[in-house]
């Protein structure tokens, strides 16, 4: 392994490692002083481990992960990022082309005011490439910072530019696989009394009746203009997964249960129990950038025990 930045040994500084996956694509590894760590690759932008300081994996990935996964599609797990759209829509692909390309390091990120120092993080940069303004003709700037904070907290923040000389609109989410023990065992607070769409009932929307949300059957829901904090109760591993959020309106929940697993074929029949989307997005309300101006997402996760 290459070290990106100085080693934490040397001079107490977190650090940034490069290694090649098994197709032959960066994957970039931050580790903070304490032990935790986060491993993004090139490919989709996508983080696809965050661990905690004694090692333990908080984010889902398909056991078929290694056997399948090939570019240009997405690893099923982690955090992939949906750009320019969620869902399937026209002749984009199904969440945007976003996840499914090789992106670069960002060598001169313009500046993040109030991303304090002290943190491993890395940049990286998308652009369209011709094929894609075929199906999707609008120039951007995609700018993402993965950065894992002190205290283990991962920091994702995605700056999109409006490059062109007219507007566009996308949407957008960070589709986010958390590793649970049991999904029958979880429950998702902060959604209680909102509006949602449910993708299994072509978008009808309803409003969420529960003070929770629990797990019996498959579940594929926007819910729309939630607050800014959500969490993920796991209470066999008691542990409880907090989502902290900053212009991402919505809210996405998704557990494929069991007959739908059967047809992923990335994924284990049985996997479903041990993992669930819960995504910071923009999703109801499309974002408009006109020529020049930039938006912003960010989105912060933690994990805190619980009994
Ligand atoms: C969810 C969608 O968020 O993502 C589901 O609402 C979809 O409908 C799921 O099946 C996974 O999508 P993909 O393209 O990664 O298989």
């Amino acid at each position: 392994m290459e070290t990106v930045h100085s080693s934490a040994e040397s001079d107490n500084r977190p650090t940034v490692e490069v290694t090649k996956d098994k197709n032959g694509i960066d994957q970039f590894v931050l580790r903070n002083l304490r032990g935790s760590s986060a491993t993004v690759s090139l490919h989709g932008g996508q983080v696809l481990s965050w661990k905690t300081e004694r090692g333990e994996e908080l984010l889902f990935s398909s056991s078929k992960v290694n056997a399948i996964f090939s570019p240009p599609k997405p690893v099923r797990g982690g955090i992939p990022i949906c750009f320019p759209q969620f869902g399937a829509r026209g002749s984009l692909e199904q969440h945007g082309f976003a996840r499914n390309k090789l992106w670069v390091i960002d060598q001169n990120p313009p500046p993040l005011p109030g991303d304090s120092n002290g943190k491993a993080c890395i940049d990286l940069l998308l652009k369209p490439s011709e094929d894609d303004m075929k199906l999707w003709p609008h120039s951007f700037e995609f700018r993402l910072r993965v950065s894992l904070a002190a205290d283990g907290h991962l920091i994702m923040i995605s700056r999109i530019r409006n490059v062109n000389s007219k507007p566009f609109s996308f949407s957008f989410a960070y589709h986010t696989y958390f590793s649970i023990s049991d999904i029958s065992e979880v429950r998702v607070e902060g959604l209680e009394t909102l509006d949602y769409l449910d993708n299994l009932c072509q978008k009808e929307r309803f409003t969420e009746q529960g003070d929770a949300l629990t797990f019996e059957s498959e579940v594929d829901r926007v819910y729309l203009d939630s607050c800014d904090v959500v969490a993920v109760l796991d209470h066999e591993r008691k542990r409880t997964f907090m989502i902290r959020k900053e212009g991402l309106p919505d809210v996405v929940v998704w557990n494929p249960w069991e007959k739908k697993s059967k047809s992923v074929v990335d994924l284990g029949d049985e996997e479903y129990k041990h993992m669930l989307c819960v995504d910071g997005a923009a999703v109801g309300k499309p974002i408009t950038l006109k020529p020049g101006e930039e938006w912003r997402g960010r989105l912060e996760l933690s994990v805190v025990p619980s009994t």
